[in-house]
């Protein structure tokens, strides 16, 4: 009898720890998801968020809820199955296009303790494998990449999947976790400088011109939507919104989350952001008079080329915003750093944010970068003054952007020449530079060089130009002055690869027929990516080889195999 009872006892006080992991479990991950559409946040998050942020998450973990340990070895002795689930990692989910799910893991786990084999479980009992996705920065956090599995496509609400090492078998489903957050209508990062706080936030001013004003916001920071620390919005302007700093000291090993209120819908936009010490782009011992911004996605076989070419005539800093690339980044920046190129990367995984991604930078580069220039990889910015030099120099690009000191120059718009695929059919291995020399005849936008400090409060930019601050001009320079080489129509499987990767905020997707007329699309190519006959002859109207000529001359070398650029392998 009294054995029959110590049982019963030792099985209820099993059912309790279950029941307390299992809870542990959805409250962690509702806790440290902050995706309340709404003020009216649930019960979990209302009880775990009354007495403060960060450390009520610390204090669940450490203290009220009892190690697993525990109960796993009660388990053990007492019923052999089924096995108890390995503590969950504690996540947040966004769904990307064409149902990518991007689940952020939460900075308590340092990315470096994540290296086993991962699986995203669903709650209708769907698994799909967790591919390792990158390192958001401040705070680190890994990421992963996992497809949404079918059926979970056809549920509304989609839930957000719990990241759990693979085999998941063992695992029981997520079945009371938070909606997924939607790539469009989310905080998606934010930048802490001395005097505010920058957030870069979608689907508030989703249509392009139109911005809800500063006062219909405010910025939220901490857990708690509702009691949390808010301040006052002094900029809305596209994806970017700029507020006071709140009176807290942002502490680096426990950030609070940030997030934007907008006021009147009562209603606190979704956010993976973080309220951060202000961070800079590490500044090198002296800040540079010229630095290039670009927005990369698996360009990593451009990368050399147009780093060499535009380092050797002036631009001292490189900074790549990285949207995922998948082609090995790193490796080849980590080569041009051993070979003595200032390059950083920026992971920057969110779709469509261009204009967003370069206000960013015209604040992370400030205290390292006088001037920034903004170009793709598949630009090269040169002058055809420079015809006779025999070598290149790092002063090259100075009378551009000394031009006028006393005028108060903040910014030089250059334009762009158009090149075609120059009868080439795959990517020519000396490089673009030698392999395309036909182009079309009249210059079409521009890109621009910009004085750090002479960009607007707002940062607003549109199409590779920034609004100025009073007080500051810009100024257009004609191509026989200075020009950008824009190898745009490269043979067609870059090309084809190319269209796939556009980065434009405002032109979806090159197969849908929304925005027909924007200056991205390519005329006579329709919307399906099936090789147009004559592809390799088209765009061809005038035959251009000064570049071609001049870097020939600058950067060809004789090698044991052969003559070769100095960019080849
Ligand atoms: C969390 O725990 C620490 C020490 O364990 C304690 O000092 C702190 O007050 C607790 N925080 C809350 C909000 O209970
Ligand atoms: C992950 O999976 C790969 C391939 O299935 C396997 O080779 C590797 O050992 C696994 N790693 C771990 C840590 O389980
Ligand atoms: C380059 O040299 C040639 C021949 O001397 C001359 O005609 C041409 O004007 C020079 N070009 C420039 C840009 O100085
Ligand atoms: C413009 O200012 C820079 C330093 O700020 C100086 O090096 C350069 O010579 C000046 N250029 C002119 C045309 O005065
Ligand atoms: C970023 O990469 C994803 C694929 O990983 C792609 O769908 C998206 O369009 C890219 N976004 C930009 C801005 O290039």
């Amino acid at each position: 009898m009294a054995r029959k009872v110590r049982t019963t006892f030792l099985y209820v006080v099993a059912s309790v720890l279950i029941c307390a992991s299992l809870y542990h479990h959805h409250l962690r991950n509702a806790i440290s998801t902050f995706s309340s559409d709404h003020l009216r946040p649930s019960p979990a998050i209302i009880s775990a968020s009354s007495s403060g942020n960060y450390a009520i998450h610390e204090n669940l973990t450490d203290a009220t809820v009892p190690p697993h340990d525990t109960t796993s070895v009660l388990l053990l002795s007492l019923s052999p199955s089924p096995p108890p689930p390995p503590p969950a990692i504690s996540t947040t989910a966004v769904l990307l296009p064409e149902w990518e799910v991007l689940v952020i893991v939460s900075p308590e786990t340092a990315p470096s303790n994540l290296d086993g084999n991962y699986s995203c479980l669903y709650d209708t009992n769907e698994a799909t494998p967790a591919k390792f996705a990158g390192v958001l920065p401040f705070p680190d956090r890994a990421t992963f990449s996992c497809l949404l599995p079918p059926r979970s496509r056809r549920k509304l609400p989609f839930k957000q999947p719990v990241l759990s090492e693979s085999p998941p078998e063992n695992h029981h489903p997520a079945r009371d976790s938070p909606s997924l957050i939607r790539w469009s209508h989310m905080v998606y990062d934010s930048l802490t400088t001395e005097d505010d706080v920058v957030l870069f936030v979608k689907g508030v001013n989703a249509r392009q011109g139109i911005n809800r004003e500063p006062r219909e916001f405010r910025c939220v920071f901490g857990e708690d939507a509702i009691n949390g620390v808010k301040t006052a919005v002094t900029s809305s302007m596209q994806e970017v919104f700029r507020c006071k700093r709140p009176p807290l000291t942002p502490s680096p090993s426990r950030p609070a989350k940030v997030s934007l209120q907008i006021v009147a819908e009562n209603q606190v936009v979704p956010s993976v952001a973080y309220y951060t010490p202000p961070r800079t782009l590490a500044p090198s011992p002296h800040s540079s008079l010229l630095c290039a911004t670009t927005m990369v996605y698996d360009i990593t076989k451009f990368l050399k080329e147009w780093v060499v070419y535009h380092s050797r005539i002036g631009v001292e800093k490189f900074l790549l915003y990285d949207n995922g690339s998948d082609d090995n980044l790193d490796s080849t920046v980590a080569d041009l750093i051993k070979l003595g190129y200032d390059v950083s990367t920026y992971f920057w995984r969110w779709p469509k944010t261009q204009e967003a991604g370069f206000s960013h930078s015209a604040l992370y580069a400030k205290h390292s970068c006088k001037w920034m220039m903004y170009l793709d990889v598949d630009e090269f910015v040169y002058s055809p003054s420079w015809q006779n030099h025999s070598t290149p120099s790092k002063t090259l690009l100075h009378p551009f952007i000394h031009l006028t000191n006393s005028s108060r120059l903040g910014q030089i718009s250059i334009n762009c020449h158009e090149f075609g695929p120059s009868d080439q059919t795959v990517h020519p291995k000396m490089g673009v530079l030698q392999g395309y020399n036909c182009r079309r005849r009249f210059e079409n936008r521009h890109k621009s060089i910009v004085l750090l400090d002479a960009i607007d409060h707002s940062l607003l930019n549109v199409i590779h130009h920034f609004y100025l601050r009073q007080g500051y001009k810009a100024r257009k320079l004609g191509t026989n002055n200075i020009v950008v080489n824009h190898y745009k129509y490269q043979a067609w499987p870059e090309f084809k690869a190319k269209f796939r990767r556009r980065v434009s905020a405002y032109v979806l997707d090159w197969t849908e027929k929304l925005n027909p007329r924007s200056n991205d699309r390519t005329p006579g190519l329709g919307f399906a990516p099936v090789e147009p006959t004559g592809w390799a002859q088209k765009f061809c109207e005038v035959r251009d080889n000064k570049l071609r000529d001049l870097t020939l001359r600058w950067f060809g070398v004789e090698s044991d195999s052969g003559f070769r650029m100095v960019w080849q392998r």
